[in-house]
């Protein structure tokens, strides 16, 4: 579904684009991620991960190398495939318009991709989905705690029925144990809806629970890329360590 071959980022310093006053962020980045499959892409802040994201979702140009969705360069498959490819940010409070109640922001993107069934319907269903209260429909941003805030956000994600979906830190800035409330519900989505995701996380015990695979990437670098069964075999040093950090967390 979707392949990375070779992709080089960089970003001027000054905003000035001379070569010498760039920063690489990707570095010969490559890697491929099969339909249906959910793989994580793990590293430390600063390693590119969010960089790479707004790549795959057409948003910015790779210096160099391809993306490709479906053998289609990232941006063409974006304009041809409208509502097919969603996106979830850590910053749920950002990504919902405040001016906007529940059901309006549920049903944002699902109007722009030209969605076709009555708003009542796909609404209500939608957040039967992802669990909420019908009677919060009419709240606005405002009124609702984080998790159901982030959850407003799943629905409107999944609201097209894409075939790709991207989650960049969807549950970092939740508290712990809402956090498990919407690591599981994006679990139930995983085995209830047909979709390829790249989830992006900084915590590998987050990602094992919900990835078929997991792309470490240090300094802009892949250093590996590995089944998640597998993860306890990792042979790079920046898996091991995070490996180890979690072990010894558990202990
Ligand atoms: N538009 C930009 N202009 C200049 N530098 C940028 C830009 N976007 C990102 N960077 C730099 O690229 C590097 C990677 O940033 P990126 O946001 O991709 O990291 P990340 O892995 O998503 O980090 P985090 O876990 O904190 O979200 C950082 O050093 C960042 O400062
Ligand atoms: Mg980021």
């Amino acid at each position: 579904m979707l392949e990375v071959k070779s992709v080089y980022k960089s970003y001027s310093k000054t905003g000035i684009s001379f070569r010498r006053g760039r920063v690489p962020v990707l570095d010969d980045v490559s890697f491929q991620i099969n339909t249906g499959e959910w793989a994580a892409l793990v590293g430390e802040s600063g390693s590119g991960k969010s960089t790479l994201s707004r790549l795959v979702l057409g948003l910015e140009k790779a210096d160099s190398g391809s993306l490709l969705l479906e053998g289609k360069d990232a941006a063409v498959w974006m304009k041809e495939n409208r509502g097919q490819m969603s996106v979830v940010f850590q910053d749920y409070i950002t990504s919902a318009n405040p001016a906007f109640k529940v059901k309006d922001i549920i049903h944002e993107s699902w109007k722009t991709a030209g969605g076709n069934k009555s708003i009542h319907e796909t609404v209500e269903s939608l957040m039967r989905k992802v669990g909420l209260p019908l009677e919060i429909k009419n709240r606005y941003p405002h009124e609702l705690s984080g998790g159901q805030l982030q959850r407003v956000c799943i629905a409107r994600a999944i609201s097209t029925s894409p075939r790709f979906l991207v989650l960049d830190e969807a549950v970092s800035s939740l508290d712990v144990p809402v956090q498990a409330q919407i690591l599981q519900l994006l679990h139930q989505l995983k085995a209830e809806l047909d979709l390829t995701c790249l989830f992006i996380a900084h915590d590998l015990q987050t990602v094992a629970y919900l990835c078929d695979q997991i792309i470490f990437l240090n300094d802009g670098k892949i250093v590996e890329q590995i089944e998640t069964k597998y993860l306890a075999n990792a042979q790079s040093a920046y898996a091991k360590r995070l490996l180890e950090a979690v072990i010894r967390f558990k202990v």
